[in-house]
């Protein structure tokens, strides 16, 4: 069985396939608009040091999982278990894990659509179609299940390429070319009248604002988010990573780029904002707050590019293009999730399995764009905000406290022989144990009974 498996040909296309998943709108899109509005330095400082201590050593901790047992999430937490209640409950944590990342490609790929419709807007208007553009940029039900359907299938014909010729090749291609994209857009709008002022808001540190302890569960919330942890996807990717990586050295590479990009988007997102206010676009709300994180992305920038001419047309298109690219790294990754389970527990073909779950996926979309008023932030809330944090918390509980010991530490040694000399040999599989699950269920019950 284990033969018929996918594994990643290379560290290379691991970490760009992993990185893919990590990087999407959460960098791009939330953390930015978060940092904006939460103290700026003081709050990147507090998402990199949570990113490095907490989300990494729980991001280690699915990914070794996940490469000891090369099987899906279900399977894998049924064979580190001892005894048959662990071994169920390992079982409902892998399905809940796996509905749960089906729910959040539902809601991604409505907004991914909006990204999509977005750059073909701008090219709309390099054309003078005006009247197309106003259309892919209206919020009408038809063009939303339009683009969430194109950008589905999209993530579909990847899938169903498998491991290497679907999850490795696209995210080999498209990760780079969302970096170049996203420095090219920083360095043009460093150079716009305001960008300094959003430079200010960002770089100078305000801990007034970002020390409340409701703040630093958000940065927490946000980190995990970012590294797509808690719902099996890094799981399943340390699923096809060969034995004979060293995996703290790749699980810190993705961390680290995961972590640059959103913070280089942020040189994007706040100079922008600043420039926006420049060319007297309002971005602050009469009680002078910032805006919400949607209005930013959906009516701030894009007037911002309206007013920039012909260059914010092209910037415009760039923009979401790469908006686009990172949503569609992501997922690709959330799709797999499911797919896989269905694969090795069913023993359904790929081609089937990923046609199938696709459209179920497009079928609760669809119903969540019929009833977007009712349903869109529900769907967000109780995904990320309590089922992420809570199955995050089941996978380090199954690292720390249900594998044996001498198993996960032989597990470890995989890869890497002097591995005991190193720190993380000496710190991790005590904070896995204990500060992980702590930490995490600080934050979910913060998030259940804090205010925001
Ligand atoms: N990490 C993605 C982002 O930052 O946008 C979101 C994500 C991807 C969440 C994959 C969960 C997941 F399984």
């Amino acid at each position: 069985m284990a033969s018929t498996r996918g594994e990643f040909s290379s560290r290379f296309g691991f970490i760009m396939a992993a990185a893919g998943s990590a990087v999407g709108l959460g960098n791009i899109w939330g953390f930015p608009t978060q940092a904006a509005s939460n103290g700026g330095a003081a709050f990147l400082l507090i998402y990199l040091i949570l990113a490095f201590t907490l989300a990494y050593p729980a991001l280690m901790a699915e990914l070794i999982i996940g490469r000891h047992a090369h099987a899906n999430a279900v399977s894998a937490l049924r064979q580190i278990s001892p005894n048959a209640t662990l071994r169920r409950i390992g079982a409902g944590t892998g399905i809940i894990g796996f509905i749960v990342a089906s729910f959040i490609l539902s809601f991604y790929a409505i907004v991914a659509g909006w990204m999509m419709a977005y750059c073909l807007a701008a090219i709309a208007d390099l054309f003078q179609l005006t009247g197309l553009s106003q259309w892919l940029t209206g919020f009408g039900l038809e063009r939303n299940i339009l683009f969430m359907l194109t950008f589905m299938a999209l993530t579909v014909g990847i899938i169903s390429e498998g491991v290497q010729a679907g999850i490795e090749r696209w995210s080999s291609r498209l990760m780079p070319l969302l970096l170049v994209s996203l420095v090219l857009l920083v360095a043009y709008v460093l150079t716009l009248d305001g960008a300094m002022d959003g430079l200010r808001v960002y770089l100078l540190p305000d801990f007034d604002r970002a020390l409340s302890p409701g703040l630093i569960v958000k940065a927490l919330g946000a980190a995990f988010f970012s590294l797509s942890l808690g719902v099996g996807t890094m799981l399943i990717y340390g699923s096809y990573i060969n034995d004979r990586e060293n995996l703290p050295v790749v699980g810190g590479l993705v961390t680290l780029v995961d972590i640059s990009i959103a913070v280089l988007a942020g040189f994007l997102v706040l100079p922008a904002m600043y420039v926006a206010l420049h060319n007297g676009v309002e971005i602050f709300t009469a009680t002078g707050d910032l805006i919400s994180e949607d209005t930013l992305i959906f009516t701030v920038l894009p007037a911002l590019f309206t007013s920039m001419g012909l260059a914010g047309v092209v910037v415009s298109c760039v923009f979401f293009f790469l908006m686009s690219i990172a949503a569609l790294t992501s997922s690709i990754s959330m799709l797999e999730v499911p797919v896989a389970y269905t694969i090795e527990q069913h023993g359904v073909t790929r081609k089937r399995a990923v046609v199938v779950i696709g459209l179920v996926i497009a079928l609760f979309s669809t119903i969540i764009l019929i009833n977007f008023d009712s349903l869109f932030g529900l769907v967000v809330a109780i995904t990320t905000r309590y089922s992420q944090p809570l199955l995050g918390f089941m996978f380090c509980f199954y690292a720390g406290w249900v594998w044996r010991r001498d198993q996960l530490l032989q597990e470890l040694r995989r890869g890497n022989e002097n591995v005991e000399h190193t720190l993380f040999w000496k710190i991790w599989p005590w904070y896995v144990r204990l500060v992980c699950p702590l930490i995490i269920l600080v934050i979910f019950v913060q998030s259940l009974f804090g205010s925001s």
